[in-house]
C-alpha cells in the first residue's frame, strides 16, 4: 500500500485547522498510520526542503517551517501521494481549484497550510526524516473493504 508525508504547517496549526484538515483525509477514505505533534528543527528542515537550496524562497521557507510547531502525519492508501496533493491543491492559493484545502483556507503561497509528498520515493525518504520505523502503525481498518 502507498505511504505519503504530509504536515500541517504552522500556519495551519496557528489557525486551529489541524481537525478541519485531517479529516478531509479521513474522510477521503485514507488510512492514517502515524502522527506527531512536532517543532521543526532546522536540520530537519533543511532536509525536508533540500530539493529547493539555492532558490530565493528557500531561507524564508525554512524560517517559516521551524516558526511554530506542525502536526506531521503519515497516511496510506492506493494512490496515497496523487489523492492527498489533489485534496490540497495547487502551490498557489490562486491556482488551487476550489473546493481543495488551499482554495479553501490559503491565501498567500507562503502560508498554504500543508505539506504533501509529489511521489513515493520522496515520501519513503521525508517520512524517514520525521518518523523511526516503529512509529509507523501497523493495523486493519475494517471500513478499508468498503473504500
Ligand atoms: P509542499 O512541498 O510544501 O507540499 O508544496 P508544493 O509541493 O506545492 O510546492 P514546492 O514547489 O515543493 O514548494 C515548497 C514550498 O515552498 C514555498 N514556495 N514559495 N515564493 C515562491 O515562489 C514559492 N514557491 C514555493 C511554498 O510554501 C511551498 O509550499
Ligand atoms: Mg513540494
Amino acid at each position: 500500500m502507498e505511504k505519503t508525508f504530509l504536515m500541517i504547517k504552522p500556519d495551519g496549526v496557528q489557525r486551529g485547522l489541524i481537525g478541519e484538515i485531517v479529516g478531509r483525509f479521513e474522510k477521503k477514505g485514507l488510512k492514517l498510520v502515524a502522527g506527531k505533534f512536532l517543532q521543526v528543527s532546522r536540520e530537519q528542515a533543511a532536509r525536508h526542503y533540500a530539493e529547493h537550496e539555492g532558490k530565493p524562497f528557500y531561507e524564508p521557507l525554512l524560517a517559516f517551517i521551524t516558526s511554530g510547531p506542525v502536526f506531521a502525519m503519515v497516511w496510506e492508501g492506493d494512490q496515497a501521494v496523487a489523492l492527498t496533493r489533489a485534496l490540497i491543491g495547487k502551490t498557489n492559493a490562486v491556482d488551487a481549484a476550489p473546493g481543495t484545502i488551499r482554495s479553501d483556507y490559503a491565501v498567500h503561497t507562503n502560508f498554504n497550510l500543508i505539506h504533501g509528498s509529489d511521489s513515493p520515493e520522496n515520501a519513503e525518504k521525508e517520512i524517514a526524516n520525521f518518523f523511526t520505523p516503529d512509529q509507523i502503525v501497523k493495523y486493519e481498518q475494517t471500513i478499508q473493504r468498503w473504500i
